[in-house]
């Protein structure tokens, strides 16, 4: 009876030390597994008399429950041991604020600014910019706008003060971004490949009218450039920026004094249950004005027309930027709404490329 006290003893204290699953694993072997001291002991229960079994059998049946139930209980306390660490690890102050948003976003004109910079880049334009208080000649006269001309009436302009009053040449707030074609033209001749976004201003106010807008000009200017050339070139801009491969575009005849011929521009759309798709259907939608340069545009930015010639066009910037990224009103675009602002605003670090996609 003394040697199974002794087993006791020895297991119970190996088990109280195992300090993992392997070492438990282990005593469990040594002690009541098939072939272990317990195992053994019972086969010796054969050679005993009756009397003798009688007594050691049950002791050596109890001492394997012990044993068994000492291994399970260690095993069980090492499992919390465990879990308790990890919790300590893992623990999360749910109390504690949430980490914050990045504080402000880029404007969805800023956005789409970048992305026509990024399209027109690829196709080799450069981006050129003028002032934003033009002088009468670059704005009109330059443009084959004279005084008198119907199309100055049609502009809204805002005066910056008048000629007649103080004997300064007058100053216009620009209404469009056509003046950059001269100034660019004077100073660098031809030929040459730029576009020019940035702010206008007509005086003019609802659902699609603000007194300040944004356009990007297009100018390309060589020996043979044609109107196939400025078909190929927006239909590719187009695709790029919709993102859709193969949209239409059509070209309606159209007037502006400083392009001859010229053309408005639609692209596909359809209407369908009130909702507008880019791209399908055959509904259009007006986006841009264009032409082949007229010759006293050339000649007013000292460019030979009988040696040059090219095309133009004069896109709205928050036209597209409203059919892209479906925004409804033109007039949410300049309230600062903050609302507005995290809704249809794009995070700082989504710089668009070609290379990783204009939108995400
Ligand atoms: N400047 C014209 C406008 O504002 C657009 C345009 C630009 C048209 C260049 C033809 C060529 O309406």
């Amino acid at each position: 009876m003394s040697d199974i006290d002794d087993l006791k003893s020895k297991y119970l204290k190996q088990i109280s030390d195992a300090s993992d699953e392997a070492s438990i694993e282990a005593v469990r072997l040594a002690a009541v597994g098939k072939k272990g001291e317990v195992a053994l002991k019972m086969r010796e229960l054969g050679k005993m008399t009756p009397e003798e079994r009688q007594v050691a059998g049950p002791a050596l049946n109890a001492l394997k429950d012990e044993i068994n139930s000492a291994l399970n209980a260690r095993k069980a306390s090492l499992a919390d041991a465990a879990l308790e660490e990890r919790l300590k690890t893992e623990w999360l102050d749910v109390t504690q604020p949430s980490r914050p948003r990045a504080e402000g976003s880029i404007h969805p004109i800023s956005q789409v600014t970048e992305e026509l910079t990024a399209i027109f880049a690829d196709l080799g334009f450069a981006v050129a910019e003028g002032p934003q208080i033009e002088n009468d000649f670059y704005n009109f006269d330059a443009l084959n706008i004279p005084p008198e001309h119907p199309a100055r009436q049609e502009h809204d302009t805002f005066f910056m003060h008048r000629a007649e009053r103080d004997n300064r040449p007058p100053h216009v707030l620009r209404t469009h971004t056509s003046p950059v074609q001269i100034r660019y033209m004077e100073e660098h001749g031809a030929p040459c490949r730029i576009i020019a976004p940035g702010r206008v201003y007509r005086s003019d106010y609802d659902q699609t009218h603000t007194p300040m807008f944004h356009q990007v000009e297009g100018l390309a200017i060589d020996k043979d450039i044609s109107m196939a050339n400025l078909k190929w070139v927006l239909e590719e801009f187009f695709a790029a920026f919709f993102e859709i491969d193969g949209i239409k575009t059509r070209f309606r005849a159209s007037h502006f004094p400083f392009t001859e011929p010229s053309a408005e521009v639609d692209i596909q759309c359809s209407w369908e249950g009130g909702k507008l798709v880019i791209g399908e259907g055959d509904g259009w939608l007006e986006v841009l004005g264009s032409g082949m340069v007229h010759p006293k545009v050339l000649l007013s930015a000292n460019v030979d027309p009988n040696e040059w010639q090219g095309f133009a066009f004069g896109m709205g910037i928050d036209r597209i930027a409203m059919l892209k990224y479906g925004i409804p009103d033109l007039r949410a675009f300049f309230d600062s709404d903050l609302r507005w602002l995290r809704h249809y605003g794009f995070a700082a670090l989504d710089v668009p490329t070609i290379a990783t996609g204009l939108s995400r």
